[in-house]
């Protein structure tokens, strides 16, 4: 069956867990428990997946299985009896943003053909990305900040100032963003969020040319999941703080410690990628609650058949 016809009928699915995940959170936004809401998120997601006619393995979850007592690294979800597939998910993408009731959080995931998604340990990545339309090769994380921007300025046919770079809000980024600044680029710092930060790179509307900076590498591949849909290039690579972090990638099959990967070595097939909106965001509505009913706003897209949806659920409660 060509990855076509078998995500067709799988993008509603995907849909109706992430709408879970995402409705599941929301009943704890604001409340400043990040655990709570996490663990909503998590147990709403897994419910859901495992009522499914699916064969999943979760490649990108909630940790390793020690650590872990759902969703974890490795765990079958589904009812067994459908695809193959290997399952990316962070079903609270955004967890301070939530207890603090703060814009952007999203209940995300994404699918594809088992055995084809970068099983990225739970580490730093380095990334960077920008949107579809430019020359393959246009960004890349060997060269510096500046010549990246200068790379974009110059393919859009427009001076440095206009361009727009998001980086994560850390003090590990202090350089990057002194020097983005300093060669003449405006910085759209975020407080959370990088999967959105990478997303929003391939929308015009966002004004977002450019995404740059450290942030977890299993979010890099959920952003990839996302580019592969939409178009765009991406660049990631490993980040190791201590030996522990090396040991884990190891065991996760990853022996070129200080390879760069670009986002088809992310995601080496088809994918679907969804996301549903949390709290309010630029990329999507948040979940709400309003005279008995429940509404979400949720991106769906296929790289298959190259559809991009966005769905608006209501239902009463
Ligand atoms: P969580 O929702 O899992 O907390 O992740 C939020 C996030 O901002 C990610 O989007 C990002 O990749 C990562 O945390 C950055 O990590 P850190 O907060 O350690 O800088």
């Amino acid at each position: 069956m060509s990855s076509e016809s078998l995500y067709r009928g799988l993008v509603m699915d995907a849909v109706r867990v992430s709408e879970a995940a995402a409705i599941a959170a929301w009943a704890l936004a604001g409340r400043g428990d990040e655990m709570a809401a996490d663990q909503a998120a998590v147990d709403a997601m897994r419910t859901a997946l495992n009522e499914l006619p699916i064969d999943g393995v979760i490649v990108i979850g909630e940790g390793e299985r020690d650590e872990a007592p759902m969703l974890y690294i490795g765990e079958r979800v589904g009812r067994g009896n459908g695809p193959r597939i290997d399952i990316a998910l962070d079903p609270l993408e955004g967890t301070s943003l939530t207890a603090k009731a703060m814009a952007n959080a999203l209940a995300v995931m994404a699918w594809a053909p088992e055995g084809t998604l970068l099983n990225a340990p739970d580490t730093y990545m380095e990334k960077i990305a920008c949107g579809p339309g430019y020359p393959e090769g246009l960004i890349d994380l060997d060269r510096s900040p500046a010549e990246n921007v200068r790379a974009m300025a110059a393919a859009k046919g427009v001076e440095t100032t206009e361009i727009t770079v998001c980086v994560l809000d850390r003090p590990r980024h202090a350089e990057i963003i002194a020097s983005l600044r300093e060669a003449g680029a405006r910085v759209h710092l975020i407080t959370d969020g990088d999967v959105a930060g990478v997303i929003n790179t391939a929308d015009p509307d966002t004004g977002i040319d450019l995404y740059l900076g450290q942030g977890g590498a299993p979010e890099g591949v959920l952003a990839c999941a996302a580019l592969k849909c939409v178009g765009g290039q991406f660049q990631g690579r490993l980040v190791f703080r201590n030996a522990d972090e090396k040991a884990r990638a190891l065991s996760h099959g990853i022996t070129d410690m200080d390879k760069k990967y670009d986002l088809h070595e992310m995601v080496r097939a088809d994918a679907i990628f969804v996301a549903t909106g949390v709290t309010d965001g630029a990329l999507l509505d948040g979940v709400k609650i309003v005279n008995g009913f429940v509404t979400t706003h949720t991106l769906v897209m296929n790289s298959a058949s190259g559809s991009v949806r966005q769905v608006r659920m209501k239902r009463r409660l």
